[in-house]
């Protein structure tokens, strides 16, 4: 930051948790910190979204996982994880031993599955919040993904929240009808904080062979591609309950990205894919969101937050 520019405060909350700025890294993006560990300092980033953590290890869905779009990329990962008790083990201590803000992401096949990672995770020291992954399919109604389902989601809250004395923040999907229900819901369930949004499904052919791309056929669809639908799910929500924290996620690469989504209504951003990208994102946004706050008047996020009017008549 120039030295002529005025001082600006990035501290945000969400809900309970507080952060020193609103840049944090998206699940899955990120590992657990360690890969990118040699870019950045993971305890100066406003929060570390860990990549989602089971109850067991999971090996993660056949090759071919990605495919590159344009302005963005398909992925079916399939919540490769080396499960709940070898990430206590094995990652978390490293992200203790740097100072990061840590959110676990916590993913399963049923409601039991999540209770039985939060269970886990409860009383851990270094845990700061819990992100439930509600992109997930539940075996106990035909393999319906959470998300896409109000009742299902707030039924999921509502069962960890009952387990967890962390902040918990829902993690919801665009590809819901009625996103603004299922954000209803989850908050009535217990949940501090949105996170908005998932990747949105998505697909790729091979137009030679006529194959699906991707080995899961299907896959969630990240990167510049979905920002502006991220954005409008960020201010919908925003302005049916402008009272509940929400992180925006879905394609951000540059600090006027952060910026539109702070105006649309989040507290705080996480990048995704844009940390492949460029590993340096998370420090050059947060330092680049001061700079641009200064240069606009801005001395503190708050009056940021929302600014973009509600849509007319609604
Ligand atoms: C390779 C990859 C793996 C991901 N894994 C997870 C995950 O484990 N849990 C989760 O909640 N989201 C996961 N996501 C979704 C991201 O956290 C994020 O919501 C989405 O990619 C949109 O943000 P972006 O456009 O900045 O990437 C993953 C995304 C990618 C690209």
């Amino acid at each position: 930051m120039s030295a002529t520019r005025p001082p600006v405060d990035l501290a945000t909350r969400l809900g309970p948790l507080a952060l020193d700025n609103p840049i944090m890294t998206a699940s899955g993006c990120f590992a657990s910190g360690r890969e990118m560990g040699r870019f950045v300092d993971v305890g100066s980033i406003g929060a570390v979204v860990v990549k989602s953590v089971t109850v067991a290890p999971r090996e993660g869905l056949p090759t071919p996982r990605m495919v590159e779009t344009p302005s963005g990329m398909l992925n079916a990962i399939g919540l490769q994880n080396p499960g709940v008790d070898a990430w206590l083990e094995h990652d978390l201590p490293w992200l203790v031993e740097r100072g990061a803000t840590t959110v676990v992401s916590v993913a399963g096949d049923s409601v039991e599955d999540f209770v039985q990672v939060a269970r886990r995770l409860r009383g851990v020291d270094g845990v700061h919040a819990i992100e439930i992954n509600l992109s997930c399919p539940n075996v106990e109604h035909r393999g319906l993904v959470f998300a896409l389902d109000a009742e299902a989601s707030a039924a999921l809250v509502r069962a960890v929240r009952r387990v967890t004395d962390v902040p918990v923040l829902a993690k919801l999907s665009a590809d819901a009808s009625d996103v603004v229900g299922v954000a209803r819901a989850v908050v009535d369930a217990g949940a501090d904080a949105l996170t908005l949004i998932n990747t949105v499904l998505g697909m790729a052919i091979d137009p030679v062979t006529g194959r699906a791309e991707l080995a899961n056929t299907y896959g969630g669809l990240s990167g510049p591609a979905i920002r502006p639908i991220a954005v409008r799910v960020v201010h919908q929500v925003h302005h049916a309950m402008p009272e509940v924290p929400i992180v925006g996620c879905g394609g951000v690469r540059s600090v006027e990205d952060v910026v539109q989504f702070l105006r649309a209504g989040a507290s705080a951003v996480a990048v995704g894919t844009g940390g492949f990208v460029d590993p340096y994102a998370t420090e050059s946004l947060r330092d680049g969101l001061a700079a641009w706050m200064a240069d606009h008047g801005f001395a503190e996020l708050g009056p940021l937050v929302g600014s973009t009017p509600p849509r007319p008549g609604s």
